[in-house]
């Protein structure tokens, strides 16, 4: 068994053809496997076609609050072929944005409704993006969410929020953050969750954790969480392995 990094951009152009080099990486690193998280088609069409000579990763596709902008009920109901006729195993990275984009909120919130109920016509799992905007999040789901599966990614808010999100079904995603210095509240939702509600992820090529901060990220590192969360929680690193990757496939059942 080995690590699953539940949330990479790994078809991003920062990654321009290097793919396979970076599942040879991947490999010594002992990691199992990616959820490549495609947000546009082009980083789609290349998951798409890496599919049918490397079974090391799955696919997820949405659209992201932040390029909500560009997108019309058009994009809506191509996103719909695509996850239709394809092997796509969860819809995102979807939800709400606050940081960046403080200025279209009432669309982000339309879209992201829009793609909940895509995700509970096709009975599939989400991956949620919520940044300074987790109560709203929570609200949405809440009211619209059918399915009740899904990841709460880069996990950024309270303890006290991931329970009500687990309470509606989700795990709690960690990234690089938990591995910074001054990240407390990371480090307080690290410590304290249930491994049984957790996963760990890179969210390549952004957000590499100490001590490789300022290189680009990748899916390798996703040890480094890992070992800052069995750290905070006093176990052996081996235990938090087991039970994401457990956990991982509990939700997807990708497993070969
Ligand atoms: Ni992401």
């Amino acid at each position: 068994m080995g690590y699953i990094d539940s949330h990479a951009h790994l078809c991003c152009k920062d990654f321009e053809n290097e793919f396979d080099q970076l599942f040879d990486k991947f490999k010594e690193s002992n990691i199992e496997r990616v959820m490549i998280v495609c947000c546009d088609k082009s980083d789609l069409l290349k998951a798409l076609k890496h599919q049918g000579t490397n079974d090391k990763f799955d696919i997820a596709y949405g659209f992201h609050p932040s390029d909500i902008n560009k997108i019309n009920d058009n994009d809506i109901d191509e996103l719909e072929q695509y996850l239709s006729n394809n092997k796509i195993v969860a819809l995102g990275e979807i939800g709400l944005d606050y940081y960046w984009d403080k200025e279209n909120i009432d669309k982000q919130k339309e879209y992201f409704i829009k793609q909940i109920k895509l995700a509970n016509k096709l009975d599939l799992p989400m991956i949620i993006h919520s940044r300074d905007a987790a109560l709203d999040t929570y609200d949405i789901l809440k009211e619209y969410d059918k399915n009740g599966k899904g990841i709460i990614h880069c996990y950024s808010s309270s303890y006290q929020m991931a329970q009500m999100f687990i309470k509606l079904g989700y795990l709690i995603s960690l990234a690089g953050p938990v591995t910074f210095k001054n990240a407390l509240v990371p480090k307080d939702v690290a410590k304290n969750i249930d491994l049984k509600n957790l996963l760990i992820e890179t969210d390549s090529p952004y957000l590499t954790p100490h001590p490789n901060r300022g290189k680009r990220n990748d899916s390798s590192n996703v040890v480094y969480i890992a070992q800052m969360i069995a750290e905070l929680k006093e176990i052996d690193v081996l235990e938090v392995m087991e039970q994401t990757t457990k956990n991982y496939y509990d939700l997807f059942n990708t497993k070969k």
